[in-house]
């Protein structure tokens, strides 16, 4: 990974000027979205002593013109940083500006090499949910397929995390956040990319999660600070191991059915992990062995002593944080679902799951919630 700081901190004014100042900026592009004008600290992130222009021509699923927008605004304004305040749709924006900023605008930038610049990237997140300031990853869509847009250089060089960012996030945003670091902790844990790094952050994430989650959805000081590191530490993890099966599985939930990312990954979780643990002996007995370890460590830091628990804790903490927000889905479409996961972000998970045990992890789903 890039050498990122992350500044945990409430004096942003000063920590901009100072970044500023040190790397001699003389225009800023502020990439925002629309809660922006809700933030409590808004004011004192915009009396900044650098001149600025606001980017915010971009939906929570943006597009690849979007993007092209913002690099267009970029360039006219001769900026030589970004600064991106927003959840992970207004840094994902704001890391892809930065990456085709000095790219041939005669081709497609997808299509274009990319290599690392010298623009200057900042983000600020308000929400504790995707990590996305501290990952090499950002997703747009173009011609309405989802593009993973991945490079080293995209890693902001700071990521600030101010608590006071969360105050006005609505209740049910804030679950979905949470449910969404939640299950990038863990199933970044299981990933065969994981390493020991990786799982440290994957242990910090989930244990904070869990000791703050009463404190964060009470929307005090503490909870709102420590969720978003633990957040953080979720993004280093995944920013490592990338996700695995139950990402995969929930991108046509959201598609479909309009489930909010988190949430449709937190719907999907219990259920590839019970797979997994009631399929466990179809591994070889050193790599069975080494998924039941894990899936202990992951358990015991849930504060459950076994496997078992621990699912059934997951399945009952979805239905105490979501009885009051229904999703319907349609039986009809399993094998529309089954038959949309992304086949490279499956390989990251530690078992293979085919398109029939898709099926019917899908239908065990829909008929849940039906
Ligand atoms: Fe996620």
């Amino acid at each position: 990974m890039s050498k990122q700081q992350v500044i945990v901190s409430t004096e942003i004014k000063q920590k901009l000027n100072e970044i500023y100042e040190n790397h001699q900026i003389r225009k800023v592009l502020l990439v925002c979205d629309t809660a922006f004008q809700y933030l409590i600290p808004r004011e004192e992130y915009l009396s900044i002593d650098t001149p600025y222009v606001v980017f915010n021509e971009f939906t929570s699923n943006p597009l690849y013109e979007d993007v092209v927008k913002g690099v267009k605004v970029f360039r006219e304004n001769d900026c030589d940083a970004i600064l991106a305040i927003g959840g992970g749709s207004a840094i994902d924006v704001a890391k892809c500006i930065k990456l085709y900023s000095k790219m041939d605008d005669n081709a497609l930038y997808l299509e274009q090499e990319y290599k690392d610049n010298e623009v200057l990237l900042i983000a600020i997140p308000t929400t504790s949910g995707t990590g996305s300031e501290s990952t090499r990853y950002a997703v747009i869509y173009y011609d309405n397929k989802k593009q993973s847009v991945t490079h080293e250089s995209i890693i902001p060089a700071y990521a600030l995390l101010d608590y006071r960012a969360l105050f006005t996030l609505p209740e049910y945003q804030k679950k979905c956040t949470m449910v969404d670091a939640f299950c990038q902790s863990i199933e970044s844990w299981w990933s065969v990319n994981a390493n020991s790094e990786s799982r440290e952050y994957s242990r910090k994430a989930l244990s904070m999660i869990l000791d703050n989650m009463k404190a964060y959805l009470e929307n005090t000081e503490e909870g709102n600070r420590n969720m978003l590191i633990a957040a953080n530490y979720a993004g280093k993890a995944i920013n490592i191991t990338q996700t695995t099966a139950a990402h995969a599985m929930s991108y046509k939930l959201t598609s479909q059915y309009g489930v909010p990312h988190g949430r449709a990954a937190f719907i999907c979780l219990p259920y590839v992990w019970k797979y997994m643990w009631e399929h466990i002996d179809m591994l070889s007995s050193e790599l069975g062995k080494k998924l039941e370890e894990l899936f202990q460590q992951i358990a015991q830091t849930l504060y459950c002593s076994s496997v078992s628990e621990a699912l059934e804790y997951i399945f009952t903490l979805n239905k105490k944080l979501f009885e009051k927000d229904k999703v319907t889905m349609n039986i009809e479409d399993v094998g529309l679902l089954a038959g949309s996961v992304n086949a490279t972000r499956l390989k990251n998970n530690p078992m293979v799951l085919s398109e029939k045990t898709l099926q019917d992890l899908y239908s065990n789903i829909v008929q849940s919630y039906n």
